[in-house]
């Protein structure tokens, strides 16, 4: 609750009844006004035309109202009172960090009733806020008992967000059978990896179902890039720091495009907590750093890469018809051993944002 306020020169000063205090700056408390001169509640949207605000903005009053759970602002350029909820300051302060503990990293053990959901539980009410809940905090789930159709996995996307348009189109079907000679239908193992390094906002969650498969092998790999980094920044710090400050270039050329992006392997926000993970070996472009720091670079993913590739790391598992892998491609790597036969695969890309969209919504985050 709000205790205590005071108004300086510039500022207001807020204290918190658990000791935590803040002086919030005038023009981002007017700026901030959700009154209905100031505040469209209807679209979320500001009506204050901030640029015109003057910098000699004065606080004629405050009060403190409902034993803190409101303040109550009078501005020397307005002729009614602003709210402002303690809620609302609270998450404001300027120590205010997001719970980032709500992900659970893992190495290769977890419990199997987070991961698989039936196909019917997923898309119903109560089943959906579970699957979605396990998801984020898991980075991974297998829905089984779809239809071993592309239409389930418009499906699930729909039920999420919307399937994302690329360059392999929206949803996508592809077989790799042994008897086909171009390289998009190996069976050769794929080394795990994040997609779309190359564009600059890679997909959030891909969907990979399973429609046939006749073959030998082939399980899917999943790697908790988080736990890495996480591992990586306490037992090799000096690593660490190369992976989350060099830019890596990701390239797609060819089918008519040429795409290019760059990020840091580990692409951290400004409270230095991790955000998103880029590394796809397959895709990386050519770049140059000074001697030193190069060979370093390459100690650094050596170190990263060998970790992914270590079963200590992995969760393996053959999809079978009808099971549907999703995953949040900016936190794990995925990758598949080789495999001898013929198998059938259907799936699609969802933006990250419609994926923290559908979180939000549901209370996840
Ligand atoms: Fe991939």
């Amino acid at each position: 609750m709000i205790e205590n306020i005071k108004i300086l020169n510039k500022e207001l000063k807020v204290q918190f009844s658990d000791k935590v205090e803040d002086n919030y700056p005038f023009i981002w408390l007017r700026d901030n006004a959700k009154d209905e001169q100031n505040w469209d509640s209807r679209s979320n949207q500001r009506k204050t035309f901030t640029a015109s605000l003057s910098s000699n903005l004065k606080i004629k009053e405050a009060s403190i109202l409902d034993n803190g759970k409101f303040l109550n602002i009078l501005w020397s350029d307005l002729s009614s009172e602003v709210t402002y909820s303690y809620d609302f300051l609270k998450k404001n302060t300027l120590t205010h960090k997001i719970d980032s503990s709500k992900f659970r990293l893992w190495k290769n053990n977890i419990n199997k009733e987070k991961i698989f959901i039936n196909y019917e539980d997923a898309i119903s009410n109560n089943g959906f806020k579970i699957f979605l809940k396990n998801l984020y905090d898991y980075g991974f789930c297998v829905i089984n008992n779809c239809k071993t159709d592309i239409s389930a996995v418009e499906s699930i996307a729909k039920k999420i967000g919307y399937v994302r348009q690329s360059i392999f189109g929206g949803l996508w079907s592809f077989e790799s059978n042994e008897n086909m000679a171009d390289s998009a239908y190996t069976q050769e193992e794929l080394r795990p990896h994040t997609d779309a390094t190359y564009s600059n906002d890679a997909p959030g969650l891909q969907l990979l179902l399973c429609c046939q498969y006749k073959a030998r092998g082939g399980e899917s790999i999943m790697v908790d890039g988080f736990k890495i980094a996480d591992f990586m920044r306490k037992e090799h710090n000096d690593l660490f720091k190369i992976l989350s400050t060099i830019e890596v270039p990701g390239n797609y050329i060819g089918d008519g495009v040429c795409l290019e992006s760059k990020r840091p392997i580990f692409k951290l926000n400004l409270n230095k907590e991790i955000v998103q993970i880029s590394f796809n070996n397959y895709d990386r472009g050519t770049f140059r750093l000074k001697n030193d720091l190069m060979i370093k670079f390459y100690e650094a993913i050596k170190k990263f890469d060998m970790m992914a590739n270590s079963e200590k790391f992995q969760w393996r598992y053959i999809l079978k018809p009808g099971e549907l892998l999703i995953f949040n491609n900016w936190r794990i790597l995925h990758g598949r051993k080789a495999f001898k036969g013929s198998r059938k695969m259907s799936g699609c890309y969802i933006n990250k944002e419609d994926f923290d969209s559908v979180c939000k919504i549901n209370n996840i985050i």
